[in-house]
């Protein structure tokens, strides 16, 4: 369904983000038909580039980072005609009047800020003092939101200043993939699994997000954050959340969010022991952390892992196990929701028969799968395996599921429908803040050293520990 028309600001226009992922998946909303007549985007950032030099850059990134299948020439020009460029000072004079002459009475104002935070209050005071954001204009943040609680509090107040709460769209890409969304679909869609969502049945939760690249080339920013604060923080609590909440009266931005916020001032304080710190040695042909990061004493974690627990009547005393790691030995990401076993077995010991999984894999091969347990066909006797329900889209859903759309421009459509149920609420960014930095404070303190770990493996071997003194192992990534 086209989605009304629309004036798109790109802040930070020429730059990584809007390269990689906000223009390629604009081009791909074009091309499948959600942009109506009367659509404008805009790039504005500091090289001096007139509207047809834009649209020859865009037109490079488009055939950089889309597939050569997708590059229709037809609406490619398409999409390029609608593209503009305005030179801005972000902190300066320069462009701004231009850049008011050019916004439209009567269609949606978006301004997505694809810079550092550093620039947010300065370009929201621009848009306020130049009249060019309407009352119901729209903008879009980027994490990293703040690097600890007071920055992240600062950070809400500087925009308070300019725009409501309703304007201002902080993105977490997470929950713009299909599969975290599905899994809100599964949970309160289905009768199946409510009943049985809870610490009476849940032996435990894994969530496993597993990158294979390394820092290299954006080492100055990880090297101040780590992945306590570029991960954990954000991607891999809000998946938390999503598992955790309580069912909301509505799916409606904040009765979602009031049931995330909840989960958040839920978790416990984390204890010291019941989490790893690792760090990528170099691997064959690639470099080891310290030399990406430039920073041959760096203290900073590439990998973390940790056990958390909520204290709230529906989780007590079932551990939910965080990972996250860039070199690993794969590029995994999922979710397992691991039942108990069944109170009392009446077949015979051996028969191999373990508890049900549900297992939420975001990427590689998006979908999910349930273990259960039936008999193995045959005459052998009752010898019990374990078999997957696989609920893969691309299984049930043929050719249209392998072009699922990516985050960003599903959530940027989000943001033009004005739909705020996918991004972050202030007081949830302020409230993950506030329960990551005494974990981060305490590193400091203790000057912690993280644990080398082999570029290409699952990480420090402790991280493996951490689960099996609790009788429990990760699964394996593949
Ligand atoms: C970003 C982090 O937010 O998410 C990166 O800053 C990380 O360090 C990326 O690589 C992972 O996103 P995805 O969608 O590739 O899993």
């Amino acid at each position: 369904i086209p989605v009304d028309p629309f004036d798109l600001v790109i802040f930070g226009g020429t730059g990584d983000l809007a390269r990689r992922k906000i223009l390629p998946g604009l081009y791909r909303r074009f091309r499948d038909g959600q942009m109506p007549e009367g659509v404008s985007i805009v790039g504005a950032a500091r090289s001096e580039f007139d509207d047809d030099g834009y649209r020859a850059f865009v037109a490079e990134a488009l055939a950089e980072f889309l597939p050569k299948a997708k590059l229709e020439p037809k609406a490619v020009k398409g999409f390029l005609d609608l593209l503009g460029y305005i030179a801005v000072d972000a902190t300066g004079k320069d462009g701004w009047a231009e850049l008011a002459g050019r916004m439209r009475k009567g269609v949606v104002q978006a301004f997505y800020f694809s810079v550092g935070p550093s620039l947010f209050g300065a370009l929201a005071e621009r848009l306020h003092k130049h009249k060019i954001a309407g009352a119901d204009a729209r903008i879009v943040v980027e994490k990293p939101f703040g690097h600890d609680l007071e920055s992240a509090k600062a950070l809400n107040a500087t925009l308070a200043k300019h725009f409501h709460e309703t304007q201002i769209y902080r993105i977490d890409h997470y929950l713009g993939k299909e599969t975290v969304q599905n899994l809100m679909a599964v949970r309160f869609g289905n009768m199946l699994f409510e009943p049985l969502w809870k610490n009476q049945y849940i032996d435990h939760v894994q969530i496993t997000v597993a990158e294979t690249v390394g820092v290299g080339g954006r080492g100055a920013y990880y090297d101040k954050s780590g992945a306590m604060r570029d991960m954990v923080q954000n991607h891999l609590m809000q998946l938390l959340c999503l598992i955790a909440m309580e069912p909301p009266s509505k799916f409606d931005p904040d009765a979602v969010r009031d049931e995330k916020l909840k989960v958040i001032r839920a978790l416990k304080p984390v204890e010291h022991e019941h989490i790893v710190r690792g760090q990528y040695r170099a691997g064959d042909g690639t470099p080891s952390y310290v030399e990406d990061a430039e920073n041959p004493d760096s203290l900073t974690e590439s990998f973390i892992a940790m056990k958390v627990h909520l204290a709230n009547w529906r989780w007590n005393g079932t551990p939910f196990y965080l990972r996250t790691g860039k070199r690993m030995k794969a590029r995994h990401s999922e979710i397992v929701v691991r039942f108990k076993e069944p109170p009392h077995s009446i077949f015979e010991e051996d028969t191999g028969q373990s508890a049900n999984e549900l297992r939420i894999r975001l990427q590689p091969n998006e979908g999910m799968d349930l273990t259960v347990t039936i008999k193995e066909p045959g005459p052998g006797g009752m010898r019990l395996i374990d078999v997957p329900l696989d609920m893969t889209f691309a299984d049930a859903l043929g050719e249209e599921a392998s072009d699922v759309p990516d985050a960003y421009e599903r959530l940027i459509m989000d943001v033009i429908r004005g739909n705020q149920t996918l991004f972050m609420r202030g007081d949830e960014v302020e409230a993950a803040w506030a329960w990551t930095d005494p974990i981060i404070g305490e590193w400091t303190e203790r000057e912690d050293r993280p644990l080398r770990y082999d570029a290409g493996s699952t990480g420090p071997e402790e991280a493996l520990i951490l689960m099996h003194r609790d009788g429990r192992r990760w699964r394996e990534l593949s």
